[in-house]
């Protein structure tokens, strides 16, 4: 483990997929640093490049993406991308877990969850008992009640509040540097979404552990993250903490997703709020700005050529012109 600070540092990430009509330009010179024990969050609509981003950490990429040999994923000072297949099957669910949006996708239904839980820990020197009483301690520390005689139920006997409750027991089992949540309460109500942000908050306190934590819900994002990224069609538009980003947006496409908000981020909704216009083709990029096409600020720079990523202060920085003029 190196001396840095950030258990994660992306640098100049760019993936592009080869398609029939062309090469789809995904990701763009995303810079991305999730500092030791920080949870970062991810915010953008749908299509703007969140799992791709998070597909690349893992090396988990679709076979028909490219990434540009500038890019760096540098996880506790090793380069994922020089990463040969051993040390990528100790990085998946070892150093860095996943929690899913649906926890079917993680859960073996015709096995027990005691037994699901006791195979994550085959690499560990404990007899099935002991490792039986781990399953049973994580269990009950993410709020599994009777947790010992449950281990011998099976998911489809848990709610799905309780199931993702399982996911994340089992994400943090492994003790990972890293945890990654993509949109881990989507498909769970409005109470039990809190619920497990609530779960996860208290967690966090008890496991030393970073997160990065995806979402298109910004007041979850406010509750619960450090740092926000905002995405926009396959770049970070914006970045900062979660007060400078809530109160100090710079970036119009943030403060549109902010005004559109009626209640700003104490309100919990389920989508962001729709911002007129459409997402621009990635196979076919504007010369200019790539928001420009539904930027209410736009101004004569802005078609011309893309604009780079300037500081607003501290660690708080925005692609837009703007910015570069004030
Ligand atoms: N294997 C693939 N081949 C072609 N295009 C893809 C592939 N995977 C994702 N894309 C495209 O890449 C863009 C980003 O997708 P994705 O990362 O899934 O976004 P998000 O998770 O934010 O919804 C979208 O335009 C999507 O259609
Ligand atoms: S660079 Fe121009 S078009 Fe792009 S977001 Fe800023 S003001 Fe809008
Ligand atoms: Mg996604």
């Amino acid at each position: 483990m190196s001396t840095s600070e950030n258990v994660l540092d992306v640098r100049d990430l760019s993936v592009s997929f080869n398609t029939a009509r062309g090469s789809l330009r995904a990701l763009r010179h995303i810079d991305l640093k999730v500092p030791q024990n920080k949870i970062v969050g991810i915010v953008g609509e749908s299509g703007c490049g969140k799992s791709t981003l998070i597909n690349s950490l893992l090396r988990l990429l679709a076979p028909n993406a490219v990434v540009d040999d500038n890019s760096e994923i540098i996880f506790e000072g090793e380069d994922v991308m020089e990463m040969g297949k051993s040390d990528l099957q100790g990085l998946r669910g070892q150093r860095i877990s996943m929690i899913f949006q649906d926890p079917m996708t993680a859960l073996n239904p015709v096995i027990s969850i005691g037994a699901q839980m006791s195979d994550i820990l085959y690499r560990q020197k404990l007899t099935k008992a002991q490792k039986r009483e781990r399953a049973a301690a994580m269990l009950a520390q993410v709020g599994i009640p009777d947790s010992v005689r449950r281990l011998d139920d099976y998911p489809h006997q848990f709610s799905g509040g309780m199931r993702q409750r399982i996911c994340i027991a089992m994400a943090l089992m492994m003790n990972p540097s890293l945890l990654i949540a993509d949109e881990p309460t989507t498909a769970l109500d409005v109470t039990l979404e809190a619920q497990i942000i609530h779960l996860m908050k208290e967690l966090r306190e008890d496991f030393e552990c970073s997160m990065l934590f995806v979402s298109h819900n910004l007041g979850l994002i406010a509750e619960l993250c450090d740092e926000v990224i905002v995405m926009y069609a396959g770049e970070v538009v914006e970045q900062g903490n979660v007060h400078d980003l809530f109160h100090r947006a710079q970036h119009p496409y943030t403060q549109m997703l902010l005004e559109c908000d009626p209640a700003r981020i104490s309100e919990t909704r389920k989508d962001l709020p729709t911002i007129s216009g459409s997402v621009p083709d990635l196979v076919d990029l504007p010369q200019g700005c790539i928001f420009s096409p539904r930027c209410p600020k736009r101004y004569e720079p802005c078609n011309e050529s893309p604009p780079g990523t300037f500081e607003v202060g501290g660690q708080h920085s925005a692609r837009c012109f703007k910015v570069r003029d004030a």
